[in-house]
This record gives structure tokens, C-alpha cells and sequence, in this order.
């Protein structure tokens, strides 16, 4: 069964509820419809009511029989600027400001999931990355153990039985500027978890560099090397390797000749990248070239499910992030 179609399979068993804080976006209008006729999850739109219905009726989007959250008329509003305030005075925010940032429809929503009324949230559709993940970044947090939030795609790429038959995950393409070492871990352990309960994987992580078992030498290296020695240290069962340069952790025969001894070369599935650069430029080469479906970026190592959408996705591009977050949150 493909990738996609498993995925509804167990959005529409998770029977969870998404919050879309864009809720007058007029393909997130289209997606609310499908989402709602396929029972992938139970949909939550923020935004004012009016307009959103104003947007709906122009798209000729079927929104009805779905809950719309109006920020300042909901019962919640006093309440979630009590909590930002407590959240974070100590960073310097002023009740006049906490009540101002609850009328911003991300921080409102991401709020929500904060509080248990949704089980997670989509949004980036027009806001940008920085704008959809800082209020989760604020108020969800991390999980237990996890210091730094990461992402990671799905990629699936035609006609190739290199990684699980065409399918990889790769990360982080989307959030991390300059990973220390120590973040570059914890990268690769949640990625590995995300590639086992979004792709029922058994990860094979390869943490990628310019060289292959000290091939080159440069701190660039070194980073990657102290990464693999944390990971060792802390996930001794996950099967990884690095530094490894990209053809010999996918490409059998290359990985035969420059790391005989590896468990991953040649096999690996999940994919690190040592930094943003490389990272975001090698997933949407890989897209574009290769013609292959990046799904995602998803959050990792977030305390509850928040996902970034391109700005330039598509409607379909929606109504699987949020499979995939009502997903996501199964593992809550
Ligand atoms: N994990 C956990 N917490 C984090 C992380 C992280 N990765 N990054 C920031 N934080 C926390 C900070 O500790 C801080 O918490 P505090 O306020 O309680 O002290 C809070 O989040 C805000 O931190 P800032 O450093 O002010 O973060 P900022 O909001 O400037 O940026 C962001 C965070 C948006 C993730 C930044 O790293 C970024 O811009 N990344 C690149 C995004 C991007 O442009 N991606 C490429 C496009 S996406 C695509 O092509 C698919």
C-alpha cells in the first residue's frame, strides 16, 4: 500500500481533531471540505467568522458542520492570555501584550493544542516558516528529553529502490540554521522515530558529510563525527553511521567500497544533513530533478503536533499535512 494512501488509512482510525489557524485561506478552505468528507480529522478554523464564511461561499468550499473559533468572542480568550502572560513575563511580555498576541490566529490556536482543545495544528500556507512554529516554540515546547526542535520530509521518489523502495526521510531541511553537534543528535534520533511511526521504517540513518569516515578532515567533519558519538552514546540500539558522503549511504556498491564495515551504507533511509544550507538545497533538488513528492516538512521533537506548509502548497499538499499531524498525534 503507498505511503499516502496508509496514512489517511490511519488519520481516518486516529479519528483527531486539527486546529487550521488560516482559516479564511482559500485553499485551506478546500482542504477543511475534503478533510472533513474523508473523516481524516476533525477540523477546527480560526479566524472571523464572517469572513470565513465570505471566503468560503467565493471558494464554494462546503465548510458547514465545521466549528469556527472567533479569538476575541471566544470563552477561551481570558483564559490563554493569563496562561502567555505566566508563559513568558519572564521574557519581559506585559498582560496589555499577552492579550494582544491572543488575538493573532496562530498564537490563538497554538494555544488550543497548548491546552488540549485540539490534538494539533497546521498552518504556513501564508505565513512563513519563522511566523507558524515561534508560538509553538513559546508555549508547546519541547518533549521530554528534547532540547531542540527539528523537521524532517518524507521524500518519495519514483521509480527507485534506493532507501525503503524510493522512500527516505530527510532532515533538517526546514528549521535548524547551524545545528551544534549535540542538536545534529538529537536530529537523527527523532528523525528515526519519525520515520518509524510515520513510514513503519526501520531506520538506517546515514549522518552526511563532503567525506566518508575521515576521508576529509575540517571541522565541518569533526561536527558530524561528534554527533554519531553522542548518538551511540544515547540511542546505543538506532543504526546510524557518519560521517558517510550521500552516494555511499544509498548506493550499494558505493558504500561496499568506501565503508565496507558500515551496517548503513548503501541502505540508509534517513538521512541527515549537517546544516540548513545543504539540507533545504538537497531536498528540493532531490524534489525537482528527481520528481520527487517531498511530504512535509514535519515538526519533530515538539511536545504536540505543529506543522509548517509551504506558501506555495497545494490543496492536496494540506490535506496531507494534516493526516499526517492527526498522525503524529497518535504517538502523544
Ligand atoms: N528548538 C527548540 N526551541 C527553539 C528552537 C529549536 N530549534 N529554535 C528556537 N527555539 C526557542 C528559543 O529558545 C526561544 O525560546 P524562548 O523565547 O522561550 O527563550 C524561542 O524559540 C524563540 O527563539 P529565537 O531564537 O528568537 O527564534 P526565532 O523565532 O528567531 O527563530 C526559527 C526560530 C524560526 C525556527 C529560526 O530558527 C528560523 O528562522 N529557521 C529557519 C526557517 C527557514 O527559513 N527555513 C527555510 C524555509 S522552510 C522550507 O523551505 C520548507
Amino acid at each position: 500500500m503507498d505511503f499516502l494512501r496508509s496514512l489517511h488509512q490511519k488519520a481516518i482510525a486516529a479519528s483527531k481533531t486539527i486546529v487550521l489557524p488560516e482559516g479564511n485561506e482559500p485553499r485551506t478552505l478546500k482542504a477543511a471540505e475534503i478533510i472533513t468528507r474523508e473523516k481524516l480529522a476533525k477540523v477546527i478554523l480560526v479566524g472571523i467568522e464572517t469572513d470565513i464564511k465570505k471566503a468560503a461561499e467565493k471558494e464554494k468550499a462546503d465548510i458547514s458542520g465545521i466549528q469556527i473559533v472567533e479569538p476575541l468572542k471566544s470563552e477561551f480568550y481570558k483564559d490563554f492570555c493569563d496562561t502567555f502572560f505566566e508563559l513568558r513575563k519572564a521574557k519581559g511580555v506585559t498582560p496589555e501584550q499577552a492579550a494582544e498576541t491572543m488575538k493573532n490566529e496562530v498564537y490563538f490556536a497554538t494555544m488550543m493544542v497548548h491546552k488540549g482543545l485540539a490534538d494539533g495544528l497546521v498552518s504556513g500556507a501564508i505565513h512563513s516558516t519563522g511566523d507558524t512554529i515561534r508560538p509553538a516554540l513559546q508555549i508547546i515546547k519541547t518533549k521530554p528529553g528534547i532540547k531542540s526542535v527539528s523537521s524532517s520530509f518524507v521524500m518519495l521518489v519514483p521509480d527507485c529502490k534506493m532507501g525503503s523502495n524510493g522512500m527516505f526521510v530527510f532532515a533538517d531541511c526546514a528549521v535548524n540554521i547551524d545545528p551544534t553537534a549535540s542538536e545534529l543528535a538529537e536530529i537523527a534520533i527523532s528523525s528515526a522515530e519519525t520515520a518509524k511511526v510515520l513510514c513503519d521504517m526501520e531506520p538506517k540513518v546515514a549522518m552526511l558529510s563532503f567525506s566518508t569516515y575521515g576521508s576529509a578532515k575540517h571541522q565541518y567533519v569533526d561536527k558530524v563525527t561528534e554527533a554519531v558519538k553522542i548518538i551511540k552514546a544515547s540511542a546505543p540500539d538506532l543504526k546510524v553511521d557518519g560521517d558517510i558522503q550521500a552516494d555511499a549511504a544509498i548506493v550499494a556498491s558505493v558504500g561496499k567500497t568506501k565503508c565496507p564495515e558500515s551496517k548503513i551504507a548503501g541502505e540508509a533511509n534517513v538521512l541527515v544533513f549537517p546544516d540548513l544550507q545543504s539540507g533545504n538545497i538537497g531536498y528540493k533538488l532531490v524534489q525537482r530533478l528527481a520528481k520527487a513528492e517531498a511530504v512535509g516538512p514535519f515538526l519533530q521533537g515538539i511536545a504536540k503536533p505543529v506543522n509548517d506548509l509551504s506558501r506555495g502548497c497545494s490543496v492536496e499538499d494540506i490535506v496531507n499535512v494534516v493526516a499526517i499531524t492527526a498522525v503524529q498525534a497518535t504517538s502523544e
